[in-house]
């Protein structure tokens, strides 16, 4: 289905928080490319993303000015775009992938070299921001785009009930990964997410713990 007013919000992407997707584009030598990528919505038709220098998908990127985000929750997807091994059957003529949910396909609206310094891995000047806009949205099933923020609170929460079983090192294991998804879902996660950790964390500091 092809939606006429575009409006992120019909694939569960709210202003401020960031989704995982695979970014679909061409190579120079017209063959289809596929990276999984977080996409940052913006607005109902604005979205951001950061890519790191060296990858196939910047270079495409700056080459074209255009791009198709792809909408899916497919393990193989995200797995095999990673690992480059996304055969070319897998794409349709447009450049999207078959098994996606929904996508969308971008044009660039400005783009600028930057680096957030609350990443774990701090590469100066290694990365571009691409603001982009969004016109063309295509729903072939209904679908939210996968926030890493839900799946870190339930990780959150299977240690939680673990914790009190195991002593010292252990102990310090789980709460060095509560620290871990405490940082990325008030990044990425929904609102419920956040007070959901912040939930957690009292619990956490209430034990005693120091976080
Ligand atoms: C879920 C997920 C999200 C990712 N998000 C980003 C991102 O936002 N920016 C980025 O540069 N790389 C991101 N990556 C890493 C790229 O997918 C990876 O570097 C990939 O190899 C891109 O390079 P290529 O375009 O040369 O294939 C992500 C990887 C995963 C698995």
């Amino acid at each position: 289905m092809i939606i006429m007013e575009i409006d992120l919000s019909l694939i569960g992407m709210e202003r401020g928080r960031q989704y995982e997707t695979i970014i679909t584009t061409k190579n120079d030598d017209g063959t289809n490319h596929a990276a999984p990528i977080g996409v940052l919505c913006s607005g109902p038709d604005i979205i951001i993303c950061r890519i790191f220098k060296g990858s196939h998908t910047l270079e495409n990127i700056l080459n074209r000015k255009e791009f198709y985000v792809n909408i899916t929750h497919s393990p193989e997807l995200f797995t095999y775009s990673l690992i480059d091994e996304i055969a070319d059957d897998c794409f349709n003529d447009n450049t999207t992938l078959k098994g996606a949910n929904a996508y969308f396909k971008c044009e660039v609206i400005s783009f600028k070299q930057a680096v957030k310094q609350s990443d774990p891995v701090k590469r100066k000047d290694e990365a571009i921001v691409f603001k982009s806009k969004v016109i063309e949205l295509v729903i072939n099933n209904e679908t939210q785009a996968f926030n890493r923020g839900f799946a870190y609170v339930i990780e959150s929460l299977v240690n939680f009930a673990r914790f009190d079983l195991v002593e010292g090192e252990d102990k310090e294991f789980y709460l060095k990964r509560f620290r871990e998804a405490y940082r990325v879902v008030n990044k990425v996660g929904t609102r419920q997410d956040i007070k959901a950790m912040r939930k957690i964390k009292k619990e956490l500091k209430n034990k005693g713990h120091d976080l």
